[in-house]
C-alpha cells in the first residue's frame, strides 16, 4: 500500500511532464491506495490540432513514463493498463497498478533525477559534437518504449529534413485556426502564469517582442503573410535553430493508433530524460509529426500542403531499411547549452486532481 508521501511524489513527479503549449491536459484520481487513473482533462485537449488527442495523448504518455521512473525508484513496480473502459471513454487514458518490488535499479538507468531538471530550451546556438554514445543512450530509450530513433548530425542530413520542418511550421502562421490556437497559449504580460508559455520562454529576441505581439491579432499577422510574415517566422524559429545545432532526432513509431501514439509519448519523454542525463538540450518540433499522421482540423486550403509533408515525412522515415512502415512522430533538436533561466510553470497540485 502507498503511503500519502510517496502518491504525493508520484502525482509531482507526473506534473513535470511536457505537454503542448504548457496545455497541461491530465487528471488524476486514486481508484485505491495502489492504483492511479489517469484522465485527460476534456477543458484542455481537443483543438484543432489535438483533434483524436494527438497533442493529448503524447503528454499523458510522457506523464506515465514519469510515475513509473518514479516508482521504480521507491522501488515499486508497475503495470499499465490502457485505455480500462476501451472506446466507451475515450479520455479515461490509463490505470497504474503499484505492486511491491525488491529489485534495486540499475544506476545507469536511473531517470528519475532529471524528471524536474528536464525542460524545453528554445535558445540557439547549441554546442556540439554530440558523443556517438550519447545517440546510442538515446536510440537505446526510445527502443525501451517501442519506438525507434533516427539521427541527423551531419550538415548535409539536417539540412535534407529541414524543408517540411519549415514547411509545416510554417502552416501554423498561415491557417487562421492553427494561429489563434498557437497564440491564445502565449501570456505577454504575465510571467507567472501558471499554464500556457510566457513569452519570456519563447526565446524572442527583446526588440521583436512587440511585433510578436502585434500578431497575435490575426488581421496583422494575414496582413503580414500576404508579404511573408509566416516564411519569416519559419525561418526564425526553425531554419536558423536548427542549422546553428549539431544534431536532430526523429521519434519513430510502428502505427498511428492512439495507443501507439501514448508510448510514443513514453519514449519521447525517455530520449529527453536521458538528453538531459547526458547534459543536453531539447527543443521539440512537433508540427511535421504531427500533421502527418492526418487528423489536424484546420482549413481545407491547407489539405494539399498536410499532404505533401504526409508524404515528406513518409520519404524519411522509411528510407532507412529497418524502419519500413513507422510514422515519425517529433523531431528533437539537441546539442549543449548553458543552463535554462527561464521555463514555463506550472498548475497547482490541487488542480489535477479529477473530480
Ligand atoms: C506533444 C508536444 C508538442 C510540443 N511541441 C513543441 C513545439 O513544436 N515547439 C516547441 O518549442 N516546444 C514544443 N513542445 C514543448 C512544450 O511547449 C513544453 O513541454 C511545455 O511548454 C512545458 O515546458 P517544459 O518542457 O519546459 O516543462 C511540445 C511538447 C509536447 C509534449
Amino acid at each position: 500500500m502507498l503511503s500519502e508521501s510517496q502518491k504525493q511524489r508520484l502525482i509531482n513527479a507526473a506534473i513535470f511532464a511536457p505537454s503542448a503549449d504548457n496545455s497541461q491536459p491530465f487528471q488524476f484520481h486514486w481508484q485505491n491506495d495502489n492504483t492511479l487513473a489517469l484522465w485527460i482533462d476534456p477543458k484542455r485537449s481537443g483543438k484543432a490540432s489535438d483533434n483524436r488527442f494527438v497533442l493529448s495523448d503524447i503528454a499523458l504518455g510522457a506523464v506515465i513514463e514519469n510515475i513509473i521512473i518514479c516508482a521504480e525508484s521507491f522501488p515499486l513496480s508497475t503495470q499499465v493498463e490502457y485505455f480500462p473502459e476501451g472506446e466507451q471513454n475515450e479520455l479515461f487514458v490509463a490505470c497504474i497498478y503499484f505492486l511491491p518490488s525488491e529489485q534495486a535499479l540499475n544506476d545507469a538507468d536511473n531517470l528519475v533525477d532529471e524528471i524536474p531538471k528536464r525542460c524545453t530550451d528554445r535558445r540557439f546556438p547549441f554546442k556540439g559534437p554530440i558523443k556517438t554514445q550519447s545517440i546510442e543512450l538515446l536510440t537505446n530509450a526510445a527502443k525501451q518504449r517501442d519506438c525507434d530513433l533516427l539521427s541527423f548530425t551531419g550538415k548535409k542530413s539536417i539540412k535534407a529534413v529541414l524543408p517540411v520542418i519549415q514547411k509545416a511550421e510554417t502552416i501554423r502562421f498561415k491557417s487562421q485556426i492553427l494561429h489563434q490556437e498557437l497564440f491564445s497559449t502565449v501570456h505577454f504580460g504575465n510571467p507567472n502564469a501558471e499554464e500556457g508559455m510566457p513569452i519570456s520562454v519563447l526565446a524572442i529576441e527583446k526588440p521583436a517582442q512587440p511585433l510578436f505581439k502585434q500578431m497575435k491579432k490575426w488581421s496583422v499577422m494575414n496582413f503580414m503573410n500576404r508579404i511573408g510574415g509566416a516564411a519569416i517566422l519559419g525561418f526564425r524559429s526553425v531554419r536558423i535553430p536548427i542549422l546553428l545545432s549539431p544534431a536532430l532526432v526523429l521519434i519513430t513509431m510502428t502505427g498511428k493508433d492512439r495507443l501507439n501514439v501514448i508510448k510514443a509519448g513514453r519514449a519521447i519523454q525517455r530520449v529527453w530524460l536521458q538528453a538531459s542525463q547526458q547534459g543536453l538540450s531539447v527543443q521539440p518540433y512537433a508540427a511535421p509529426g504531427i500533421f502527418s499522421l492526418g487528423y489536424i482540423a484546420c482549413e481545407n486550403e491547407f489539405k494539399a500542403q498536410l499532404d505533401a509533408i504526409a508524404q515528406q515525412m513518409h520519404s524519411i522515415v522509411n528510407s532507412s531499411n529497418d524502419s519500413k512502415g513507422n510514422y515519425g512522430l517529433m523531431f528533437l533538436r539537441i546539442g549543449y547549452n548553458k543552463p535554462v533561466v527561464q521555463r514555463s510553470n506550472r498548475r497547482s497540485f490541487d488542480s489535477f486532481v479529477k473530480k
